[in-house]
């Protein structure tokens, strides 16, 4: 039995050696594949079309953070989302970027410096605005810490409201009560049918006035329209957004050009090569082994 690696032509190379030095054996692309039967595992970020023919196939690991992109697995395939710390690490410095740069007004000043305009604003100190995380998961707590650590005061939210370290969580019937007192809204949900369109006219309603947006989510958590009106109307200072609804965000679009938006194309984190091998060695082991395996996404719930 072998893994089926379908990724990127750098993966290609790298994951070979490392599947070698473990010992395990490794297929890379679909036509390298004698007999689909002897595949028990797929690494991809899409599965092939058609897993009919894999009858071994016990997992799909996604070679990234999220799953909401795959579609509908065969119910007795578990499904794995990699679990590294380099994409925790590098989405946490994105957040911490965006946020810093949310707080000291940096799409005001870089729209201005294209303008050549000299022109200071009220400058505040961190510990006087609230940070608010939706998505208090791995990253959200990485996040929380930093954010922590530069001065905010930080406030998380998730589903379950569990209580991280020193700092609150608000639960899901709670969303209201978090967001009123939070200036910059950060968010790292996974992408379900219950937070699709999470980021629209609500919520945004509920922030305090002036509130900024920082999102590394996905862009269908974002409507974009409402962002667009919260912005116009002067509820929204400004966003940034690694995520949009298209990607990429279409020539022309309004957000290109918006002296009140950054927007970068969904670079918070990349995984790292060997990183996400050895992630799907670990996977290989738990299931040969019968243990809890890594990054077990529960399906029900989406994440
Ligand atoms: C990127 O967005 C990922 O899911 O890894």
């Amino acid at each position: 039995m072998a893994l089926l690696l379908l990724s990127t032509a750098e993966r290609g190379e790298v994951w070979p050696r490392v599947f070698a030095e473990a010992g395990e054996p490794i297929v890379v692309g679909e036509t390298s594949v004698m007999d689909p039967a002897a595949i028990d595992h797929i690494a991809c970020w899409v599965p092939p079309h058609d897993l009919s023919a894999y009858t071994g196939l016990r997992t799909v690991i996604s070679v990234g953070a999220g799953v909401d992109h795959l579609p509908p697995l065969p119910a007795d395939v578990a499904l794995s989302r990699t679990i590294a710390p380099g994409i925790e690490a590098m989405v946490r410095d994105w957040v911490v970027m965006a946020t810093l740069m949310a707080h000291r007004d940096m799409p005001t000043y870089l729209a201005q410096a294209r303008e050549h305009l000299w022109k200071a604003g009220r400058v505040m100190d961190a510990r006087a605005r609230t940070v608010g995380i939706l998505g208090m998961g791995r990253i959200g707590r990485l996040a929380a810490a930093s954010l922590g650590n530069l001065g905010f005061r930080v406030r998380g939210w998730s589903l379950s409201g569990r209580p991280v370290d020193g700092i609150d969580v608000f639960s899901a019937a709670e969303l209201d009560a978090f967001l009123g007192g939070v200036d910059i809204l950060v968010c790292l949900l996974p992408l379900t049918k219950a937070t699709h369109g999470i980021l629209g006219k609500a919520v945004f309603a509920k922030l305090p006035r002036g509130a900024r947006l920082v999102h590394a989510g996905r862009g269908a958590h974002l409507d974009m329209a409402a962002l667009l009106n919260a912005l116009d109307a002067g509820w929204l200072a400004s966003a940034i957004l690694d995520v949009t609804d298209p990607e990429p965000l279409p020539k022309g679009h309004p957000l290109w050009n918006d002296p009140r938006v950054i927007v970068t194309p969904h670079v918070a984190a990349q995984t790292d090569a060997r990183e996400g091998a050895l992630h799907a060695l670990a996977v290989i082991r738990a299931v040969r082994e019968g243990l809890p395996i890594p990054g077990l996404v529960a399906r029900e719930r989406g994440y």
